[in-house]
């Protein structure tokens, strides 16, 4: 039984504040022990138009990103509402919160308090039960381990060079397990730094742990880290792939269906920019792209992946917002073959395992993924392992929000591994 919930503002990765709520249960039976449990929610920065509402204060504090509001309606509504509730069911606790919210998109109490909720109800019901999250998520069936893709140069909107696609991720398809992945991206990051550092160039990093050096394009982008997979000792193409996050919701161009890359302020139509891909995939071993178009460019969506979708994943992150509705649409109409999971654009545990679930049912790839702003909360990890996505995207192997997942992933496939 849920016998207590509060909520508290605390600080993500960028210096902002997010909801933080903690939830208690009561075990059964006469000793009554109680389980206390904390979970955090993300932020993004490039965030899709049909997300649900995160809600902020927009008052003087924090300037307008507050989120005292959110953190009241987990202490004066969600509280008296699930008080008394069966924390197991976390279809009927989700369910009874969406229903408090009664809003399309969650406005009423933030999806930002309900989800924070919806996770530590879930994480105080796994030590209840005295199961690690994944197993208590996943059961018996959730035990594959999936493929990081690290982002380890950062661009758009999460750094502030000129580079306009939003990030360049590494996998490492060819390591036997997620420590050795790990461990192989770690050093493809160093030899990066290293190539970096020799060209006199900026090894500062981006919002996710990224270097966000100033370069002439993206091309010099994918260069780098082809140079920097092969300095590291290993096969670009065999040990490795690269996925890009083009984020291109974040490139609405002057005219109607137009795009405009924001800091090299080129301008170009659909067809234009589905072949500026087409070329890359041509020339660099890609395994994904995401949002290589509008989240609105449902047309667009079409052409490019019946010109590219048997090469290569195309991922709706903007495009789908992790919500059946959408991505039942992108199925219908052959728009993508993949999705990005992320729970706070949905905005509770029940729904995004229902849109994993989904994808996966119609043979759509779902990635977990975090925010480009973060905490220390590793429930993502978790996820994607229960879920058996096969791949996860958080950050680079730096910043201590972004290697808190990889950390915990290691974790999960020790316990996994034990023989
Ligand atoms: P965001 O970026 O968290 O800033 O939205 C991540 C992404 O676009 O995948
Ligand atoms: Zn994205």
């Amino acid at each position: 039984k849920i016998v207590d919930i509060r909520g508290r503002e605390v600080l993500d990765s960028r210096g902002n504040p997010t909801v933080e709520a903690q939830v208690t249960v009561k075990a059964d039976g006469k000793a009554g022990e109680l389980f206390t449990a904390i979970a955090d929610v993300p932020s993004g920065a490039s965030t899709g138009k049909f997300e649900a509402m995160e809600l902020r204060d927009g008052d003087k504090r924090y300037n307008g990103a507050g989120v005292s509001q959110a953190v009241e309606n987990i202490n004066k509504e969600i509280y008296p509402a699930l008080e008394g509730m069966n924390g197991l069911n976390q279809r009927k606790i989700d369910s009874k919160m969406i229903a408090i919210d009664g809003t399309e998109n969650k406005k009423k109490l933030g999806a930002n308090a309900i989800l924070a909720v919806s996770m530590a109800n879930m994480k105080a019901c796994a030590k209840a039960l005295k199961l690690p999250e994944y197993q208590y998520i996943g059961g018996i069936c959730g035990e594959k381990m999936p493929i990081p893709m690290m982002n380890i140069l950062n661009g758009g909107a999460h750094a502030s060079n000129n580079i306009d696609v939003q990030e360049f991720m590494i996998l490492p398809v060819g390591a036997q397990s997620v420590k050795e992945g790990i461990r192989w991206c770690a050093e493809v990051y160093t030899c990066l730094k290293k190539l970096l550092k020799k060209d006199n160039l900026s090894v500062a990093v981006g919002d996710e742990g990224g270097f966000a050096p100033n370069l002439s394009g993206e091309e010099e982008a994918l260069d780098l880290i082809m140079a920097a997979i092969i300095d590291a000792g290993y096969r670009p193409g065999k040990d490795f792939m690269i996925s890009l996050d083009v984020a291109a919701s974040e490139w609405k161009g002057d005219r109607k269906g137009h795009y405009r890359m924001p800091k090299k302020n080129v301008e170009m139509d659909t067809d234009q920019l589905i072949s500026l891909w087409e070329d890359i995939v041509t020339n660099y071993p890609i395994f994904s792209i995401e949002d290589p178009l509008d989240e609105e460019d449902w047309e667009g969506w079409k052409k490019i992946t019946a010109a590219l979708g048997d090469k290569i994943r195309l991922v709706g992150d903007d495009l789908f917002v992790t919500n059946v509705v959408r991505l039942k649409k992108g199925i219908d109409e052959k728009c993508a073959n993949a999705i990005l999971i992320k729970p706070n654009q949905i905005g509770s545990v029940m729904e995004t395992i229902e849109a994993v679930r989904m994808a996966q049912s119609q043979g759509y790839v779902a990635i977990m993924s975090h925010r480009s702003g973060e905490t220390e909360d590793t429930t993502i990890a978790d996820l994607a392992v229960a879920l058996n996505t096969g791949y996860i995207k958080t950050g680079a192997p730096c910043r201590g929000e972004r290697t808190a997942k990889y950390n915990q992933l290691v974790r999960i496939e020790e316990m996994l591994t034990i023989k």
